[in-house]
């Protein structure tokens, strides 16, 4: 639960990257959500240390989906890693932060036309393709452009992991990728060979997220091998590269229990080296991972604004924000740990239920939770928001999304303003009269 990014003083006043969170929520106001650098930059270094024991040619590549914004994008870049993108809107931000695009790898199982394009005039790494139709478009673009496109098919080899249903990807009859089992992978693994601006790098797949199971991501690997090995057999094709995605779990709740990886990145190394012919060239190991990387990093301070006790039921403490800032406990039944500043954490407790302030009864931001007595005006904090929240934030009720700021070593700097409500009606134009059938 982000042991290492929220601390208690003895007055039991929070404290994240070395700064008092009451005083973060003093100076940019609240909903506000805070990221640590230093747990941020201990995930980096750990994916970096465990591909390194491997001893094999690795990348690590964080996935932005997670959380990206320009300030991400150049902190991340002096580690030399990839960057995944998923659309023109990420690939523009990772390269307005002189991201190297060589180092991008650009996925979606939807790419329009002007993507692809934009993504191969800036020279990005590596094109993850999704469909046989994208397979053409790629090739148009690329031989319009007079250049020969990087890319890697993304596989759907039929893992089920144990995860929501929304945010599981590698089943069969996923809406992502070429199924192994029915054939379509290999019309496409034909087609990118022929195709002659094409370059076919090496295979993808990635089986879902907040996986908290090893097995998974073997067994991923393993059909990975395997399928290259029948190709390599039919057509002497070996893929250069081999990517297992992302979807390493985190520590939400307390029953959330995340697999130690460092066996299970040693076995998989074992398969690939045992896997590859003698005469072909050992592939490069990609991964993906992203919730890993910032999820436990980022905490949201929230502002009390009503209690409420329904004589016979719950208590409700409700909050400045929301589903606007946090749409997963919404949207997959998603569980937070939540703290209030200030307050022992052994005094006597009840049981709240903490609502956001949208209008929505489903805008319950923890169904259940022993706090101490909170008061209108306390702040509360919620721990482990640091992936897929501001990413996937809204302005839902037309209210403005919360400022991103890091802490590092008791410094805070803002790397995404808040929202006013000025840019609310940025892109909006003001009523000019219409014919009407009839008048009002
Ligand atoms: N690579 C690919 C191809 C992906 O589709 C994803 C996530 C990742 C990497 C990164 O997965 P991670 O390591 O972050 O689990 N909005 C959902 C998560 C959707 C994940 C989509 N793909 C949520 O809030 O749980």
């Amino acid at each position: 639960m982000g042991p290492d990014t929220l601390h208690n003083d003895e007055t039991n006043h929070l404290w994240v990257g070395g700064v008092r969170v009451a005083d973060l929520a003093e100076e940019y106001g609240t909903p506000l959500y805070v990221m640590d650098e230093s747990t941020m930059r201990r995930r980096v270094q750990e994916f970096v240390r465990l591909l390194a024991e491997t001893e094999l040619p690795t990348r690590l590549v964080y996935a932005g989906k997670a959380f990206l914004c320009q300030a991400m994008a150049g902190w991340l870049k002096p580690f030399g890693v990839g960057l995944d993108v998923v659309s023109g809107g990420e690939l523009y931000t990772a390269l307005a932060a002189d991201y190297d695009p060589a180092a991008i790898v650009f996925h979606g199982n939807v790419k329009p036309g002007a993507e692809i394009r934009y993504a191969l005039e800036a020279g990005v790494g590596q094109i993850v393709v999704d469909s046989l139709a994208e397979l053409q478009s790629i090739e148009r673009e690329a031989a319009a452009l007079g250049v020969r496109a990087r890319i890697l098919l993304r596989l759907t080899p039929g893992i089920d992991a144990h995860t929501h249903a929304f945010i599981r990807t590698g089943q069969f009859d996923s809406k992502f990728g070429f199924g192994l089992a029915d054939g379509i992978g290999d019309a496409a693994v034909k087609s990118a060979l022929d195709l002659p601006h094409l370059d076919l790098i090496g295979f993808h797949a990635h089986i879902g997220s907040q996986i908290l199971e090893a097995e998974p991501f073997f067994a991923n690997l393993e059909a990975l091998l395997e399928y290259a090995l029948k190709w390599y057999r039919q057509v002497g094709y070996w893929p250069r590269v081999l990517d297992i995605g992302g979807g390493f779990g985190v520590r939400y709740g307390e029953d959330d229990d995340p697999p130690d990886l460092g066996p299970t990145f040693r076995r998989i190394a074992a398969a690939v080296r045992e896997m590859t012919p003698a005469e072909a060239r050992l592939p490069e190991l990609a991964i993906e991972p992203g919730r890993s990387i910032v999820g436990e990093a980022g905490v949201t301070l929230y502002r009390v604004g009503a209690l409420k006790r329904v004589p016979g039921g719950k208590r409700y403490l409700a909050v400045d924000g929301g589903m606007g800032d946090n749409i997963r406990p919404a949207l997959y039944q998603a569980f937070y740990p939540a703290r209030l500043d200030g307050k022992a954490t052994n005094e006597r407790t009840d049981e709240f239920t903490v609502a956001g302030r949208y209008c929505e009864s489903g805008d319950i931001l923890v169904p259940s939770i022993r706090l101490p007595e909170p008061g209108v005006g306390d702040l509360l904090v919620t721990l482990v928001t640091g992936a897929y929240n501001y990413s996937m934030a809204s302005n839902y009720n037309r209210i403005p999304r919360p400022a991103v700021v890091l802490v590092a070593d008791g410094e805070a700097s803002v790397w995404v303003e808040r929202e006013s409500w000025a840019d609310l009606v940025r892109h909006d134009r003001p009523y000019a009269a219409v014919p009407t059938p009839n008048d009002v």
